[in-house]
């Protein structure tokens, strides 16, 4: 912004509320180029280093979401090995992922948990890859020894996702845990 005044204290009030330069009269022209100039190339790179940071905050958000995906991705992997030997559980654990993310939004819970609790459920069973098939696959009714190896694999998952710092793993934790609580 240009004025012209001819009041020295003007001067002091204009560079406290932004002005970056100013020029007293008398004055010629070259300077004010020069000055004018300057200016310009401080705004410019101003502008360059504020696309900067955009472009940084930009590959950040890609990153955090293509970690998001691997997490993700190794879950489903994970799940689908513990599942491999015991058919019925295909679409049940997909079910039981919906019913959960439905639940929890019914209760009120905020979005990250409702993310959280989406990927993490489908993992509640992954305890039943340490479960001997001759129990695990049994058709009919368990002995009262074969209901106890069958009840541990709530132990059995907890103990296989444990000790990690993803938050998918560690609700997973809590989940393959208390699954079949009630
Ligand atoms: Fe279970």
């Amino acid at each position: 912004m240009l004025v012209v005044t001819a009041q020295p204290s003007h001067k002091l009030r204009a560079l406290k509320a932004g002005a970056r330069d100013f020029i007293s009269k008398p004055f010629e022209m070259p300077e004010v180029l020069a000055r004018v100039r300057n200016m310009l190339e401080v705004r410019l790179l101003q502008k360059e280093l504020l696309g900067q940071n955009d472009r940084l905050e930009q590959r950040v958000q890609e990153r955090t979401a293509e970690l998001r995906e691997g997490y993700i991705e190794t879950i489903l992997t994970m799940t689908r090995a513990a599942e491999y030997k015991d058919e019925y559980t295909g679409s049940h654990v997909q079910r039981i992922s919906f019913y959960s993310r439905d639940l929890a939004c019914t209760l009120g819970m905020d979005k990250e948990f409702v993310d959280l609790i989406f990927i993490a459920s489908p993992m509640h069973d992954i305890g039943k890859i340490g479960i001997p098939d001759h129990i695990l696959l049994k058709s009919g009714g368990f002995t009262p020894d074969e209901w106890v190896i069958m009840k541990s694999h709530a132990e059995m998952g907890a103990k296989i996702l444990g000790n990690s710092k993803s938050p998918y793993l560690k609700m997973g934790v809590e989940i393959a845990l208390g699954h079949h609580e009630r």
